[in-house]
């Protein structure tokens, strides 16, 4: 496909003394397309040269040469605008989806680097909440997009499968286990038999040793305490797995926590070797309060491990095996400075220093419905299957309402209700707080899942009216030169460009953000054009642009989880 920015940037590299590729980083699209479709700043040359940015712009324009791709030049300002032919723009964009189909946008940006995404990682025995939903949503949408630019992608699930509640709840089974039925609703039973143990071991002191001692003999790998674990794992990953089923979500490695019981102590030896470690209370801790992060603690005073030493055990353990260049953990801000924290230890391991350079934390924030506060300690909690099940079970009554005699019913309500939610998930930018609100997310109307899946059905029936898609030779792009279909053909040549952008910023909400503009934009050309037409070759022509846009919204919405329906 032409690349019209580069085209333009060689253009002016041509002129002035400034890498191309630097140049193309200067490159704006102007705010609206009286302006142009690109614009070049000229006061980024102002320094360099000593003249004004319009006296530059002048200049450069006398001196650069167009070609047919350019159809003029003009300047504003301190601007240099650039209007593009927009008859090769069609065909070059439209050529392209003809050749390449669903893998449109696919690059090869990534070959030969590895991407490791870790996703989801609940803690097993405990609920998985409203947040573990928003990190495997945006976790998978990533992995997905990555994949997709070619990167060699790993999908963890950082499983937290370890601590001294599980000592309790092992006590806990050993007391009561037969009064509990863990195999019908594992987690909300584990979680009544921890409540009691827990309570007993406020009353009676010998409860709580007899606790300590089932994780000690847990950890030095007693055989009934680790088969009892092992139970509560198992059971625990087939409640999750449900939802990951509900959300077509998998991984290529589950791996917990308290697989790095191993190599703990090769952690604590390197930082010992490395001088970093000191002592504070009995605790093994490095001090990184000159950079402003606090204490990292690395041992606990009776020896134990926490959460940042088996963080940092999986660190050197990735680095080895899958040797990566960005390792990203999709964890709620609240982690934030535990991520700082590991991210600065990291660099005494003996680990490569791409590895070191190569972590990052993908930060999201909190989830609020609007009928009240949620959260697992006061009980009012909501489960994640069933606010899935919830969903699907609304677009069903919807779909009851409006199109009772719709084909597949219970399939495409599924696509829409997960769909809607997923959306939800991803539509702003991934950092602020999501309010999640029925009426919103299940708006057909409104920037939505729905929305989407919407007028991609409507692009599937036009092409069902016509009862053909032509091939593209036989499309007359002169025919798509009107504003509405110009834009939309704009949009889809963007598609590629969003992409980068989303993995440049490990942002998949630019993703959901261009999908709403893409199918908006479509939605004016449908209201514009008549589509079903005499005009044998206006007809051909405006199919083909509806088959377009139909492969390219399937494909965005694929990436971020989102199943397309057949019927609305
Ligand atoms: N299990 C933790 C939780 O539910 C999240 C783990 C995040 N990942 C990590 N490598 N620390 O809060």
């Amino acid at each position: 496909m032409i690349n019209f920015k580069s085209i333009i940037s060689e253009k002016i590299a041509k002129e002035v003394e400034l890498d191309v590729k630097e140049i193309e980083s200067y490159i704006e699209i102007p705010p609206n397309e009286e302006m142009g479709d690109y614009a070049f700043p000229c006061f980024k040359l102002a320094k360099t040269l000593r003249k004004a940015p319009p006296v530059i712009a002048s200049e450069l324009k006398e001196k650069i040469v167009a070609d047919e791709n350019i159809e003029r030049i003009e300047i504003a300002g301190g601007y240099l605008n650039f209007y593009i032919n927009k008859q090769i723009l069609a065909k070059t964009v439209l050529e392209e989806i003809s050749k390449t189909q669903e893998n449109y946008g696919a690059s090869k940006v990534g070959e030969g680097k590895t991407v490791l995404v870790e996703y989801s990682s609940p803690n097993i025995a405990k609920p998985f909440h409203i947040g573990h939903l928003r990190t495997t949503i945006i976790g998978a949408a990533l992995y997905k997009i990555y994949k997709f630019m070619g990167y060699n992608t790993v999908g963890i699930n950082h499983l937290g499968d370890y601590g001294t509640q599980f000592g309790k709840l092992i006590e806990g089974y050993k007391r009561w286990g037969n009064e509990y039925n863990i195999d019908e609703n594992p987690i909300e039973e584990l979680m009544k038999i921890y409540i009691r143990i827990n309570d007993l071991c406020k009353e009676d002191e010998s409860v709580l040793d007899a606790c300590r001692e089932n994780f000690r003999l847990l950890e030095a790998g007693d055989a009934y305490c680790t088969e009892l674990w092992e139970r509560f794992r198992d059971v625990s990953l087939q409640e999750f797995d449900r939802i990951y089923k509900l959300l077509g979500v998998k991984f290529d490695s589950i791996k917990g926590e308290a697989s790095y019981a191993n190599s703990w102590g090769e952690v604590v030896d390197i930082l010992e070797k490395s001088g970093k470690l000191t002592e504070s209370e009995g605790a093994k801790i490095v001090d990184l309060e000159d950079q402003g992060k606090g204490v990292c603690m690395i041992t606990k005073s009776n020896g134990s491990t926490i959460y940042a030493t088996r963080d940092l055990a999986a660190i050197r353990y990735r680095a080895k095996t899958y040797d990566f260049d960005k390792c990203l953990y999709v964890v709620a801000y609240e982690q934030a400075l535990h991520f700082r924290q590991i991210f600065e230890v990291a660099k005494y391991l003996d680990i490569p220093e791409k590895c070191q350079k190569g972590l990052e934390h993908v930060q999201y924030g909190m989830v609020r419905l609007t009928t009240g506060k949620m959260s697992t300690r006061e009980g009012n909690v909501v489960k994640v299957e069933d606010l899935l099940n919830e969903s699907i079970d609304r677009v069903k009554q919807i779909i009851e309402e409006k199109n009772p005699d719709m084909e597949n019913k219970e399939e495409e309500a599924k696509k829409i209700g997960i769909g809607a939610v997923i959306f939800n998930n991803l539509c702003t930018t991934i950092i602020k707080d999501q309010v999640f609100d029925w009426n919103t997310v299940l708006n057909f109307n409104g920037e939505t899942g729905p929305y989407i899946q919407y007028i991609y059905v409507r692009t599937k029936s036009v092409l069902e009216k016509a009862g053909y898609v032509p091939n593209f030779e036989e499309v007359d792009i002169s025919l798509l030169q009107d504003k509405q279909s110009l834009n939309v053909i704009k949009n889809l040549y963007k598609f590629d460009d969003v992409l980068q952008n989303v993995i440049d910023k490990n942002e998949p909400s630019i993703l959901a953000r261009y999908l709403i503009d893409l199918a908006g934009s479509y939605s004016n050309f449908y209201n514009e054009n008549k589509i079903i037409d005499e005009d044998k070759n206006i007809q051909n022509a405006r199919v083909y642009l509806s088959k377009a846009v139909g492969t390219v919204l399937k494909t965005g919405a694929s990436l971020l989880g989102i199943d397309m329906p057949n019927r609305m």
